[in-house]
């Protein structure tokens, strides 16, 4: 088992963010994630505010500036409200980032103690696509709400069933997908779990290549997509063209029973793609006998893909902000490792529909 840096979960995303705290509502009333922490000018923080937000193992820190001269300003600016950390709880701090340098990754952040009354945590973090960082913190004897700097600010939401985070995708530039693929292998040790070339996921405009990257006991998942050309514009290049740059494009957040989460997730008023009636009429032949009612599958618009392990249910939110930029997908595994090849058509369809009403085809 490879692990170079010592890679024990992921332990939060951190977005940028216009308006925390409106962003903190969306996600408590939207998502079902609980308030947990909080840092801002009643804690003493006068740079930048903070809620964060859990739900099953996922942590969302959502952070906006509170200066004109703080980096996040500049960042939303460029980016919009986007995912500008991807954080690893590791074993050692210190010996993640060196080692993680040593492998060539760009350090943006070096070791340092971040300490309140609650104890002390290691933090380090080195830079990957685009504007984004991977953070990586080891506890030392820290036993606060979340981490140094936060106190403690509960508010309860109505869970929505969701467990984990699956997988997180990164886009990148045209010809860049294998020069981030490799850097997840030489600096992650991470190794190629699947890849899909454009034949695979392609229509007739809207073509995208992917490779997946996964440590090996395929706890992190990171896709990385680059857009392929095709006859019109890239669902990839649209996103680069509208993020100003490579970035997270979603995250796929796990659920234990995708038929309550879903029909809670739209009860709450999230919008998701949709694929034609004609998906539904084309499902039994093409994945056969299903545990879900396929009138609950139709009415919620959820996709399924089988493989030879079993098979996954999913479904992709709609953007989460105004620029076509981050979305999230719900998924539940039936013993499918896969990420819905089989869907990819139908769903582009949908995707370039939309990319069409947006004027960007
Ligand atoms: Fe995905």
């Amino acid at each position: 088992m490879e692990n170079p840096l010592k890679l024990k979960r992921i332990h939060h995303v951190e977005f940028w963010v216009g308006n925390a705290k409106q962003a903190a509502f969306y996600y408590r009333k939207g998502f079902g994630f609980s308030q947990v922490a909080y840092s801002g000018l009643e804690t003493g923080q006068r740079q930048q505010t903070s809620y964060v937000l859990s739900q099953g193992k996922a942590n969302f820190i959502l952070t906006t500036p509170m200066t004109a001269d703080d980096p996040a300003a500049d960042h939303i600016k460029k980016h919009g409200d986007g995912v500008r950390d991807i954080a690893f709880e590791v074993a050692d701090a210190d010996a993640a980032f060196a080692e993680a340098v040593q492998r060539g990754a760009q350090p943006a952040i070096e070791p340092h103690d971040a300490k309140d009354e609650h104890g002390t945590v290691r933090r380090a973090a080195v830079h990957t696509y685009g504007d984004t960082l991977h953070s990586l913190i080891s506890y030392k004897d820290y036993q606060g709400p979340f981490l140094p700097g936060f106190v403690a600010s509960p508010i309860a939401a109505d869970d929505c069933g969701i467990l984990r985070i699956d997988h997180i995708v990164g886009n990148v530039e045209l010809g860049k997908m294998q020069h981030w693929a490799d850097y997840y292998t030489r600096v992650f040790g991470f190794h190629r779990y699947i890849t899909f070339d454009d034949k695979d996921i392609s229509t007739e405009y809207s073509a995208l290549m992917s490779i997946v990257m996964s440590d090996d006991s395929h706890s992190v998942k990171f896709p990385i997509n680059e857009p392929a050309m095709a006859r019109n514009k890239s669902q990839i290049q649209e996103y680069i063209e509208a993020y100003g740059g490579p970035g997270a494009q979603h995250i796929a957040l796990q659920c234990k029973d995708v038929l309550y989460t879903v029909s809670k997730l739209q009860r709450n008023g999230l919008d998701f793609l949709r694929v034609p009636e004609t998906y539904y009429e084309a499902l039994p032949k093409r994945v056969g006998p299903l545990e879900e009612p396929l009138s609950d599958l139709r009415s919620l618009g959820i996709l399924v893909d089988r493989d030879e392990e079993g098979y996954l249910l999913q479904i992709f939110s709609k953007p989460v902000e105004d620029r076509p930029t981050v979305f999230f997908e719900i998924i539940q595994r039936k013993g499918s490792r896969g990420f819905g090849k089989g869907n990819f058509k139908a769903l582009f369809e949908s995707i370039e529909l939309e990319q069409a009403r947006r004027g960007n085809l």
